[in-house]
């Protein structure tokens, strides 16, 4: 899968407060480590998925219409999904949850 920024570029862009260079069709610029986000999707989320939508799971990111349509309303379904499974992910987790979906299907952008 193809990195678009490496992780610590982000870090770096957030902690001095400048999202500045991005062009038009940037990817947000995210807090989460978007790797560490598909090692515990794969872990704690993909299980239901993949039996209530079959195949590995991922074609829920993928439906039409899709519940998600706003990089808001995925953080707040992923922190939705993760009180309703109880998966008790903290907050970091569920931020890197999100950077990896956001990276590997939703793929919103900045403009
Ligand atoms: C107990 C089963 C179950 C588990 C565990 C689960 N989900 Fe889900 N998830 C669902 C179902 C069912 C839907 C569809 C809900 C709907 O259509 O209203 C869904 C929908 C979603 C969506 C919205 C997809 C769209 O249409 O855009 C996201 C994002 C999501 N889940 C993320 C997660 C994450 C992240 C985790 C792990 C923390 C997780 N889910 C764990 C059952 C589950």
């Amino acid at each position: 899968m193809r990195r678009l920024i490496s992780h610590w570029i982000v870090g770096f862009a957030i902690a001095i407060g400048c999202a500045g260079g991005a062009g038009a069709s940037d990817l947000y610029l995210l807090p989460g480590d978007p790797e560490n986000g598909q090692a515990l999707h794969q872990a704690r989320c993909t299980v239901c998925h993949e039996t209530q939508f079959g195949g590995d799971g991922s074609s829920i990111y993928e439906r039409s219409p899709r519940r998600v349509r706003s990089i808001e309303g995925l953080m707040k379904q992923v922190a939705f999904c993760n009180r309703q499974t109880r998966a008790d992910l903290n907050d970091h987790e569920v931020e890197d949850i999100v950077a990896y979906l956001n990276e590997a299907f939703y793929r919103f952008t900045m403009d």
